[in-house]
Order: C-alpha cells, then sequence, then structure tokens
C-alpha cells in the first residue's frame, strides 16, 4: 500500500515539472519571436551597423526618435539667396556625419565605407544618381535615405540642416551642379511642409501636403459649413461681397485658411497664402485684380470668421 501511493506520488510529481519545463521552452520561443519581430522593425538608423555619428548638438541626445518635434519654418526661397551662410555650417555637419563614408573630399572613399555595396557616393562623379544632385534632391536623400543601402535617412535633421548640408556637397564637390528651378523649391516647401514649420512625429513620412485631406477630418468640416451658414446669414457688406467675388469654392478656400492660421499675423502672408495657389485653394483670378483697400476688406472679413 506505501510503495504504491509512494509511486503515485512520483508519478504526479514528475508530469507536472516536465509540462512546466515545456512551457518555459515554449515561452523563449514566443519571446525570442517577438524580440527578432521587433528588432527587426527598428527604424533604419537604429539597425545601421556602422553607425553614423551623430552630432549632439545637432541631436538632442534625451529625445528617442519617435517622439513629435516641433520644426521651426524655413523660407526655402529667401534661403536660396542666403545659402552661403549655410555652406560653412554645412561643412562640419558633413565632417560629423558623412564623411566616415563619403570621405573627407566626398570621393566615396571613407573609412567606413570600404565594405558598403553599393559604394558611397562619390560627389565629384556627376553619372548614376539616384535622387539626384539639385539641392531639393538632395533634401529628398537626406530625408529618406536610398533604400537598400548602406545610405540611411538623416530625416531627424532639422530641415536647415539637411538644406546646409546638400549646399555645402553642392559647392564643395559637385563640378557644375544643376539648380532647382522655382518649381523644384515650391515642390520641396510643399513635399516637407518647410514654410509651415509643424509639430512633425518624427518617424512617420511626412505626406504630401494636400490642405484638402483636413476636410476629411468631421470636425473642420462641420466648423468650415457653420462659417458657410454664418457669411451666408450676414448682412451684406464689402467684405462678403469681395468673398464670394473672388471665390470659386467657398468650402475649400475656407479650409485652406483655416489649416493654418498663421497668415492672421500679417496682411501679406494672407494674400501670399491666397495667391500662391489661388485655383487648387477654391480662389479665382479676380484676386489678381484686388485693389489695396479690397484687399484690406478682405482681410478684416475672413480675420474675423475664421478662429
Ligand atoms: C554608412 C555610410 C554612409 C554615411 C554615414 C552617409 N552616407 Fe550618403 N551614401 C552612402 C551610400 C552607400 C550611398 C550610395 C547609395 C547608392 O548609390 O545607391 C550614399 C549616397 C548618398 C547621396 C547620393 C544620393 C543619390 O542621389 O544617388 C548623397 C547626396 C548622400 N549620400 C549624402 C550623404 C550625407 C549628406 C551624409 C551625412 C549626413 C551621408 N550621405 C552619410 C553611405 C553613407
Amino acid at each position: 500500500m506505501k510503495s504504491s501511493e509512494n509511486n503515485n506520488f512520483k508519478f504526479f510529481n514528475k508530469k507536472p515539472i516536465a509540462f512546466l519545463s515545456s512551457i518555459y521552452v515554449y515561452l523563449i520561443i514566443v519571446i525570442t519571436t517577438i524580440g527578432l519581430i521587433y528588432v527587426y522593425n527598428l527604424n533604419e538608423i537604429t539597425t545601421q551597423t556602422i553607425p553614423p555619428r551623430l552630432n549632439s548638438q545637432v541631436v538632442e541626445k534625451d529625445l528617442p526618435l519617435q517622439e513629435a518635434r516641433v520644426i521651426p519654418p524655413i523660407d526655402v526661397f529667401s534661403l536660396k539667396d542666403s545659402l552661403t551662410g549655410l555652406i560653412a555650417e554645412g561643412k562640419k555637419l558633413f565632417e560629423q556625419n558623412c564623411s566616415s563614408c563619403h570621405g573627407t573630399a566626398g570621393k566615396g572613399d571613407g573609412p567606413a565605407g570600404g565594405a558598403l555595396v553599393p559604394k558611397p557616393r562619390n560627389f565629384t562623379k556627376t553619372t548614376g544618381w539616384k535622387n539626384g544632385m539639385k539641392l531639393s534632391e538632395i533634401y529628398k536623400t537626406l530625408e529618406e535615405g536610398i533604400p537598400n543601402t548602406g545610405m540611411a535617412s538623416y530625416k531627424y535633421l532639422l530641415p536647415e540642416y539637411k538644406l546646409a548640408l546638400g549646399s555645402f556637397i553642392r559647392s564643395a564637390f559637385i563640378p557644375n551642379p544643376p539648380e532647382d528651378t522655382d518649381e523644384d523649391l515650391l515642390n520641396l516647401d510643399l513635399n516637407y511642409n518647410l514654410s509651415e514649420g509643424a509639430s512633425i512625429p518624427a518617424q512617420i513620412p511626412v505626406k504630401f501636403a494636400d490642405k484638402l485631406i483636413v476636410s476629411e477630418n468631421n470636425k473642420t468640416e462641420k466648423k468650415i459649413e457653420g462659417i458657410i451658414t454664418s457669411i451666408k446669414s450676414m448682412n451684406e457688406n464689402e467684405g462678403k461681397k469681395l468673398f464670394y467675388q473672388v471665390t470659386n469654392n467657398q468650402f475649400s478656400a475656407l479650409v485652406t485658411l483655416n489649416a493654418d492660421q498663421y497668415w492672421k499675423k500679417d496682411q501679406q502672408i494672407f494674400i501670399n497664402v491666397i495667391v500662391n495657389d489661388a485655383t487648387n485653394n477654391g480662389f479665382n483670378g479676380k484676386v489678381f485684380q484686388l485693389s489695396s483697400t479690397q484687399w484690406d476688406s478682405l482681410f478684416i472679413f475672413l480675420s474675423g470668421q475664421i478662429h
């Protein structure tokens, strides 16, 4: 009797241990798999085998890459004239972040680039560029990196620094670099929201700035409809008359003005916002015929309607 009790005891005692240890094996496999998936999905920069040397002044050390940050606005067009000032800054940034691969003379022969396929670009050769040598194209390279190569994205650098790097590379290494057209600069501005400045989640690619996307937002839609109704119900006045006169699509005109209200600070900005892309923003060609007193009335009228 006693010995069979003993056997029973052993029997029950062993099984749970075997069972438990198989759970551990299972758990280890699951945790390892999750870990691998996580590591695999980490941002390119963090998995880069040859880590770009970061300048501690440029990247705030305690700021995780994922975190949203505020990017100060930049006027690409006025920058175009003052770029020489940025070139010295670009040289410093290049030595800290790029010369390890691209070489101090920009020939693609830096010590960290030797093993890379494709090799880091030799900036002094003008053929075979993937994005290209214009400032706007180099900006794109820095923003997005070149997929499946050692060229990582540097989107965490402030826009100003990316422009500084591009200007430096162009002036120091590239023989007769092609100039950006006004359209290139405008697109650069639009693609990366440069003149708006912004709070941008650093890891999420900045989508093309289509202001009307905002109208998909129900709350905005309601708000704009509210403004339209209130304008309709107003007594006739000069501002109201002008508003209807210069808009083909009141809704998208108001969406444009509502999206970014920095125009309220300065009438000249207001005029620029409307005139820049008049037909896509719901305005029409009559904006080009407004006198300065009419601009005054329109500005005061719309400032009062949009909050
Ligand atoms: C880890 C090495 C490495 C570092 C660091 C690096 N690059 Fe690159 N870069 C590359 C490689 C590799 C290519 C070539 C990609 C190709 O030819 O497809 C490249 C290509 C480029 C190109 C050419 C893109 C085109 O249109 O073909 C530019 C511009 C560039 N890098 C700028 C920079 C700048 C500016 C920095 C510093 C902020 C930098 N790179 C840092 C490896 C590096």
